[in-house]
């Protein structure tokens, strides 16, 4: 609809141009809003105000040159067309077309926002990127959630999408944690608990390395022996990365979230010399006073490193290589990083080096950013001993809270269905409740928030979704081919509007990458359909009244589900 009016509003300024009305101009870019209050109409544009900028014309005189224009193309898409102080032009979508395009959505489903983008993208997302010997900490919990969220929707709108987890699995901390692990560690103790321990051998580390300095040397010696090949060294690495992905893809599991390439950091190792020689050889690295190597940045006052002056390759040049893999193994025309805003400042940087090597163009690189997830206190969250709080943690406690919720709603339910939704219930809020704010925001985490089946929440989403579904069972409800739909009341045209709205936010998030435009979309129909079924009646409704109504009811159904499941929440039938 939205895209309608565009074209609309474009083909009439030509139009209005050709027949010398308007003065010659580069049209600016059209902007369609929702208004917020239903009296401006179902959509409205500034568009006279933007045009009024560049020609000598009131921006009111404009609106009504458009509004005429539009008006005389008969067609019965509007009711009508308004002009509005200081310029607006706002738009009331016609009965007759609502009617036609939900009879058309009741026939195909959700399926018909599933067009092909204008351009098929290949797009490689980068989320969740743990480090391994480390629990997988609240702090990553956003980057999956979002990430999987991308991934979802990206793919909803026929875009090829490749998932993609890069594990922090290199670096000098590996070597410490060798180096705490000959000293200290305990095989037995490491195969039974292995993350649990991996942490306390870091923790050791640190804290013996503060009394005993020598030891910092002792750490780098095992990680250069590690880098060289050496025998024992790596099989310890491998043993303790294995057991990490393990116990990262448990938590997956858990999330439901489907990572399709996990490729560390490592992986790169091999191609890390030559990136360097090869950035020296065409004069685009260079040598700096300390023997490091430097790459100069367009723009930027700090150069890149890309190798230490000890030789050692660093961070950053593990990046680049990654950047070219990506784009050549999977022909990817975009990269996204789904990585929290603390990285703003590297990924920048490593950004930047690529596109002066030649390895990428600044626009197919873009850093999907989002902020830290605080305590009530909007400190870190973390225990008290200032550790992380593992996810896995998190995520029971949910979804015992959620158990609490249905237990309440549904007493007489099977044990095991019960069990189930709250799990559905528990993660769904957990999701939404990090999906719902926006990502560039610090969210200050709030179990009570999370789980208010009133609020903004995915339990409240769900209960919404829940009560349609019985609405449905109750009336045994089956789609027919071919509805005969017509809208009678002021709720059910508010309905059909909101369900059109759909494809709209999706094609902004696709746009953007801010799936809370989403989370807001859900539940202000939450909020429309629980006044449609408070206010009229459906089940107790006469004939075609009672077959429109539920037509509405099991379309509305259909986008609530669609919506959370892209956002990676469940939709229970029953709650
Ligand atoms: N491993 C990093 C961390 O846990 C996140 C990596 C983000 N991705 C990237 N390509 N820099 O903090």
């Amino acid at each position: 609809m939205r895209d309608k009016i565009t074209k609309l509003i474009e083909n009439s300024i030509k139009t209005l141009q050709k027949e010398k009305v308007f003065p010659k101009f580069d049209i600016p870019e059209i902007k369609i809003e929702h208004p917020k209050e239903k009296i401006h109409g179902d959509y409205s544009t500034n568009i006279a105000m933007e045009i009024a900028k560049q020609v000598k014309k009131k921006p009111m005189e404009i609106a009504e040159n458009l509004k005429s224009q539009i008006s005389n193309l008969k067609s019965d898409l509007f009711e009508k067309i308004e002009v509005a102080e200081p310029g607006f032009v706002n738009f009331w979508i016609s009965k007759k077309e609502l009617e036609r395009l939900f009879s058309e959505f009741v026939k195909k489903g959700p399926k018909i926002f599933q067009r092909r983008p204008k351009k098929k993208e290949t797009i490689v997302i980068e989320y969740s990127s743990p480090n391994i010997a480390k629990p997988l900490g609240v702090h990553h919990l956003r980057s999956t959630i979002i990430g999987q969220a991308l991934v979802n929707i990206l793919r909803f709108v026929g875009h090829k999408v490749i998932s993609l987890s890069f594990p922090g699995d290199w670096g000098t901390q590996f070597g410490f944690l060798i180096a705490a692990f000959k000293r200290w560690g305990n095989r037995e103790k490491l195969k039974k608990n292995p993350i649990p321990e991996m942490l306390d051998l870091y923790v050791r580390f640190s804290q013996e390395a503060k009394k005993d300095p020598k030891l910092i040397e002792e750490g780098r010696r095992e990680f250069k022996k590690l880098e060289e090949g050496d025998k024992e060294n790596r099989k310890i690495w491998k043993w303790f990365s294995e057991e990490s992905l393990k116990d990262f893809s448990e938590i997956y599991k858990l999330l439901d979230v489907k990572i399709e390439h996990t490729i560390g950091e490592s992986f790169y190792t091999p191609e890390l010399k030559p990136l360097v020689k090869d950035a020296l050889k065409r004069g685009i690295a260079e040598r700096g006073k300390d023997g490091s190597i430097v790459i100069q940045i367009p723009g930027s006052p700090t150069p890149e490193i890309i190798q230490k002056s000890d030789g050692a390759t660093i961070y950053t040049t593990r990046e680049l290589a990654a950047i070219r893999h990506r784009l050549k193994k999977w022909r990817a025309t975009k990269l996204l990083y789904v990585a929290a805003n603390q990285q703003t400042f590297h990924l920048k940087q490593v950004f930047g080096t690529a596109q002066r090597l030649g390895i990428a163009k600044l626009e197919q690189l873009f850093h999907v950013k989002f902020g830290m997830m605080l305590d009530s206190q909007g400190k870190k969250f973390a225990t008290r001993e200032g550790c992380l709080i593992p996810l896995k943690e998190v995520l029971e406690e949910a979804i015992q809270r959620a158990k609490k919720i249905v237990d309440e709603l549904n007493p007489s339910l099977p044990e095991k269905t019960k069990k189930s939704i709250a799990r559905d219930v528990g993660i769904g809020a957990v999701k939404f409740f990090d999906l719902s704010h926006n990502r560039l925001a610090d969210i200050i985490f709030d179990w009570d928030k999370m789980l208010n089946l009133k609020g903004f929440s995915a339990p409240y989403i769900q209960y919404t979704h829940a009560r349609l579904s019985s609405i449905l069972r109750k009336a045994k409800f089956k789609k027919k081919r071919n509805p005969r739909f017509t809208i009678s009341h002021p709720l059910e045209r508010e309905v059909t509007a909101a369900i059109f709205r759909f494809d709209e936010v999706i094609q902004d998030i696709v746009e953007a990458y801010f799936p809370n435009k989403l989370a807001n979309y859900l539940y202000e129909l939450a909020n429309t359909l629980n006044t449609f079924y408070e206010t009229l009646p459906v089940l107790k409704a006469e004939n075609n009244e009672r077959e429109n109504r539920l037509n509405l009811v099991s379309g509305a159904k259909e986008i609530l589900k669609t919506g959370l499941n892209l956002l990676g929440i469940p939709a229970p039938e029953k709650m």
